[in-house]
């Protein structure tokens, strides 16, 4: 195959153009200036501005963001008031472990028995599981002298705890100390106690168990 006049022609002109030559006429003649090594300012600017932009959008993100919290975006959710209970409801008895632990706790002992000829127990107490009206006076304002629990003799005193206890906490105590290594007596309400504590205003000295067996 031999090529046509044409094509030769055509081959010539794109190996050597007349621009392609002037280009280098003018570089050799330094009407042009020669591309110079190394990194011009342009890009550099441009690299600089983004960083910028994405450090000052990410300040912005920590500051404004919903912190990927789901309830933000879901419109159904209820978001709970900042103290409020967690459903938990703790029962009267639940809440007076605590005033037993810190008041009762000492005389009559961590599992209600008190201690042998000193201190009466608690637990299978007929004082202590009966009428609301007589524990509430024992707590509110002490007991002393001879006393009958559970067949055996005692005869000391308990000091009278309605000054540093108020209504609730007696409320709660006594529904623990009902509730507790194997009693089954019923719950005290505050009320019950704020009533008793009216009715025995004037009450200065210790119950005695003869006083309270009358009731
Ligand atoms: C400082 C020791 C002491 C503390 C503290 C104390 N008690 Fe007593 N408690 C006694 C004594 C002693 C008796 C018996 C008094 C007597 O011999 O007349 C007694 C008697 C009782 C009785 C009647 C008898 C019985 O065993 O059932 C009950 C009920 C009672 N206490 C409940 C409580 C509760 C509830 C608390 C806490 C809120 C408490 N006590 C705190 C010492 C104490």
């Amino acid at each position: 195959m031999s090529a046509t006049p044409e094509k030769n022609s055509r081959v010539e002109q794109s190996a050597a153009s007349d621009d392609s030559i002037q280009q280098v006429h003018a570089q050799l003649q330094k009407t042009k200036p020669e591309k110079k090594d190394g990194y011009s300012m342009l890009p550099l600017v441009l690299l600089g501005l983004i960083c910028t932009v994405v450090f000052f959008g990410s300040v912005y993100m920590v500051h404004y963001s919903i912190r990927f919290d789901p309830l933000v975006v879901n419109e159904v959710a209820k978001r709970e008031k900042p103290g409020a209970s967690k459903g938990v409801q703790l029962t009267r008895a639940q809440m007076g472990k605590r005033v037993y632990d810190q008041t009762c706790f000492a005389c009559h002992g961590p599992a209600g028995l008190g201690q042998p000829g000193t201190y009466p127990p608690l637990a299978g107490s007929e004082w202590a599981q009966g009428s609301e009206e007589r524990v509430i006076r024992i707590v509110l304002h002490g007991l002393s002298g001879p006393l009958m629990v559970e067949g055996k003799e005692y005869n000391n005193v308990m000091a009278p705890l309605g000054g540093t206890l108020k209504d609730e906490q007696i409320a709660n105590v006594i529904s623990y100390v009902r509730a507790s290594w194997g009693n089954t007596a019923s719950e005290v309400q505050p009320e019950t106690v704020a009533k008793v504590r009216a009715e025995t205003a004037d009450r200065k000295s210790n119950w005695t168990a003869a006083e309270l067996e009358k009731l």
